[in-house]
């Protein structure tokens, strides 16, 4: 295990512009869609931040907060009077720990809708962005001055909330960016034009903010690289940190834009620490510090930046939503004790797309922790029990550190001679190595909890009885529909499919099925992908895991099949059937068909002990067959019973 003098750099103090920070760790601003409809911050927010500020980071910044309401957008919380009560609240929850808390201020610009601000969208070009397609109004020289104005107003007010310090965000949304963006901005005045004065509205906006925040730190969330055509790159960027250097006291990195959000938000399609060669160019240019982003996951990589002088401070989002004890963890020395995030953008990207709160795969209490702080998790039981578990994938080991932590004696039953379950198959797949992190944690705490793990040994109603447990977890998974005839994912991942010409007939439409399909074209196959969703593998995030997945299809001999369900397959001949065209297709040649997606729940153990046992419970893939999202909040929320 790494010890503590190994992070010396990371866990050392750091001052911005007077304002004392206990460490280098920085929770980047993240929008949580924890806010009310009417744009107010909620108890949500306070338990949330409370959390990782308890963890020990040094500080929060506090994202998107709305400077003028043709900028609104969604649940984003506004600078308005009505807010302070809570912010206040917030600030000195934070605070309470020793951790500084700064607010980011922005104005969503074409990122919004009209149906949000109830008028046309602001913008400084009437061109969209392309994943809001609503063709904005360009800005006259009096909305850019109310604009720049509805900045200072905003940091005046926030003023109040007691924040420590104030960011801009000219980030991957916001009109700032807009502004600076040779793609969005076609102005012929002087904020259009040369790079200067595409910039100018930002310098304005630091000189409004300056006078209202007194010695308060201000700094910038810059974006590094639009990564779109017509954008502009990190040579433009490094330029443009030149130009706000003598306004701001800190650069916070970032990158891309709605458009190439697989570059804001790199999911595990991208190497850890993907940006620190362009972020090291910037802090090259420029004197003030710089926050380092982007999947920023191990300590020793953070310690590495700073070391390397690449930056002076670590951002870090969602590796505290993961682990909000990253920190303590740190000072501890136990890294392996990190619950790490993965990458796989299902529960935050993932869940923000859909217009929801965010939570975690692999902490399902993140965004839950008015009930489920690590304080409640880990209190332990005035009255300790036997607690058998069945089922050593995550559902099963998840609900063994919970009830272990709680000081319960736990034996767990593992029929396979390994733990993981079917986290196995998944981060078998190609670049989804990391989707095993979950497993690699839970094992190392167990192990550490001293929980009693019976591999090889196939639980029955015997085995269970016989441990005479006050509580029973069944964690069981599913089965595999009986399709004669086709081969399941197992089968794909240990290479049973011959065939050169195959067809994955993909009911899951997430990772399993795509995983398939990249897996057999990676062997050079011919892949027929079908499947019944609109377009295939609608079910991943889209934006950050669907199309980095897409990128690499597209050099690999696979033919997409939305929309269809094989309805007959004959002698190498598969009848595909549009259910919406009404249209049929036949794909002759087929060698092997594939099918991913249908199971069923293994429960029958769970029928079994029904009534025999004083608390019986089943969760997982055994209550229903989902997810290992799914498998984990399950577990979660037995704890009520541990
Ligand atoms: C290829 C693939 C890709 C996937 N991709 C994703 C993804 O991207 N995101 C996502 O969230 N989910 C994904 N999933 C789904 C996810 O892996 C499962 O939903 C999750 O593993 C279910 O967890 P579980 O613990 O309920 O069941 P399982 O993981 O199935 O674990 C059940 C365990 O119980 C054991 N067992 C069964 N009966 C007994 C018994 N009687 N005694 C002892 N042990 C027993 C089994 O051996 C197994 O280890 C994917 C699945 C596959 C196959
Ligand atoms: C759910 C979610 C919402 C985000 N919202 C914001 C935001 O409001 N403002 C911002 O500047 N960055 C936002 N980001 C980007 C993060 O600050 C960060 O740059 C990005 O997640 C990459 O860092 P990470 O790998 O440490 O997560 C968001 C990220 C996530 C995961
Ligand atoms: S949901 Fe996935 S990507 Fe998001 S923080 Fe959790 S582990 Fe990381």
């Amino acid at each position: 295990m790494e010890n503590k003098t190994n992070f010396s750099q990371l866990l050392s103090p750091f001052s911005i512009k007077g304002v004392e920070l206990k460490n280098r760790v920085v929770f980047l601003p993240h929008e949580p869609y924890y806010g009310s409809e009417d744009h107010l911050p909620t108890e949500k927010h306070q338990f949330y931040y409370e959390e990782r500020a308890r963890g020990g980071v040094g500080l929060i910044v506090m994202p998107s907060l709305g400077v003028h309401p043709s900028g609104y957008y969604a649940c984003q919380v506004a600078a308005r009077k009505e807010s302070l009560p809570r912010l206040k609240e917030i600030t000195a929850t934070v605070h309470a720990y020793g951790t500084k808390i700064f607010a980011q201020l922005t104005h969503y610009g074409n990122q919004t809708k009209s149906v949000e601000t109830l008028q046309p969208t602001w913008a400084p070009s009437a061109i969209p962005d392309m994943t809001v397609r609503e063709i904005p109004k360009e800005m006259t020289g009096e909305e850019i001055a109310t604009l720049v104005k509805a900045f200072g107003q905003a940091a005046q007010l926030l003023m109040k909330a007691n924040f420590d310090g104030f960011e801009i965000k000219v980030a991957h949304d916001g009109i700032l960016r807009q502004f600076l963006s040779p793609a969005k901005n076609a102005r012929k005045d002087e904020y259009g034009g040369s790079l200067q004065n595409r910039a100018r509205i930002v310098i304005e906006v630091l000189k409004e903010i300056r006078p209202y925040i007194g010695d308060k730190p201000l700094g910038i969330r810059l974006c590094l690289d639009e990564f779109i055509p017509n954008g502009y790159s990190i040579d433009d960027a490094i330029e443009y940190a030149k130009l706000f250097n003598p306004f701001v006291d800190y650069i916070n990195s970032d990158f891309g834009t709605w458009e190439s959000m697989a570059y804001s938000l790199p999911s595990l399609n991208f190497e850890q620490g993907f940006h620190l060669k362009a972020i090291a160019r910037v802090k090259k240019a420029v004197t003030v510090p710089v926050i380092a982003s982007g999947r920023i996951i191990q300590p020793a990589m953070a310690e590495q930046v700073l070391e390397s002088g690449t930056a002076d401070l670590i951002g870090l989002a969602r590796g505290l939503i993961a682990e909000p004890y990253w920190v303590k963890k740190v000072e501890a020395g136990e890294i392996e004790e990190i619950s790490e995030c993965t990458g796989c953008n299902q529960k935050c990207v993932g869940r923000l797309l859909q217009n929801r709160a965010i939570s975690c795969v692999v902490n399902p209490a993140s965004g839950f922790e008015e009930n489920y702080s690590r304080q409640v998790l880990s209190s332990r039981s005035p009255n300790p029990q036997k607690v058998v578990i069945v089922g050593g994938g995550p559902a099963g080991l998840k609900a063994a550190e919970l009830a272990a932590r709680k000081g319960h004696q736990v034996v767990l039953f593992e029929k396979s001679d390994s733990l993981g379950g079917r986290v196995k198959l998944e981060s078998s797949l190609p670049g989804k190595k990391e989707l095993g992190g979950v497993i690699r944690y839970l094992t190392y705490v167990l192990n550490r909890l001293n929980v009693d793990i019976r591999l090889n040994t196939e639980a029955t109603e015997r085995e269970v009885l016989a441990e005479k447990p006050d509580l029973v977890v069944i964690a069981t998974g599913a089965n595999r529909l009986n399709n004669p005839g086709t081969y399941s994912i197992e089968d794909v991942l240990n290479n049973k499919v011959s065939g050169e010409n195959v067809l994955v007939m993909d009911y899951d439409a997430g990772l399993e099925g795509t995983g398939a399909v990249e897996y057999l074209a990676n062997q050079g196959k011919t892949v027929h992908w079908a499947t019944p969703v609109f377009f295939n593998g609608q079910d991943n995030e889209v934006a950050t895991v669907l199309l980095p997945i897409y990128g690499r299809l597209g050099t690999k001999k696979v033919i997409a099949h939305p929309m269809s369900v094989m309805v007959k397959f004959d002698n190498g001949q598969a009848t595909l059937l549009n259910p919406y065209f009404n249209r049929t297709e036949i794909l002759s040649g087929i060698e092997a068909v594939i099918v991913t997606g249908l199971r069923a729940a293994d429960n029958a153990l769970y029928a079994a002990l029904k009534g025999k046992v004083k608390s019986l419970h089943l969760i997982g893939d055994a209550a229903a067959p989902r997810d290992t999202a799914a498998a984990l909040a399950d577990a979660l929320s037995l704890s009520s019973n541990l």
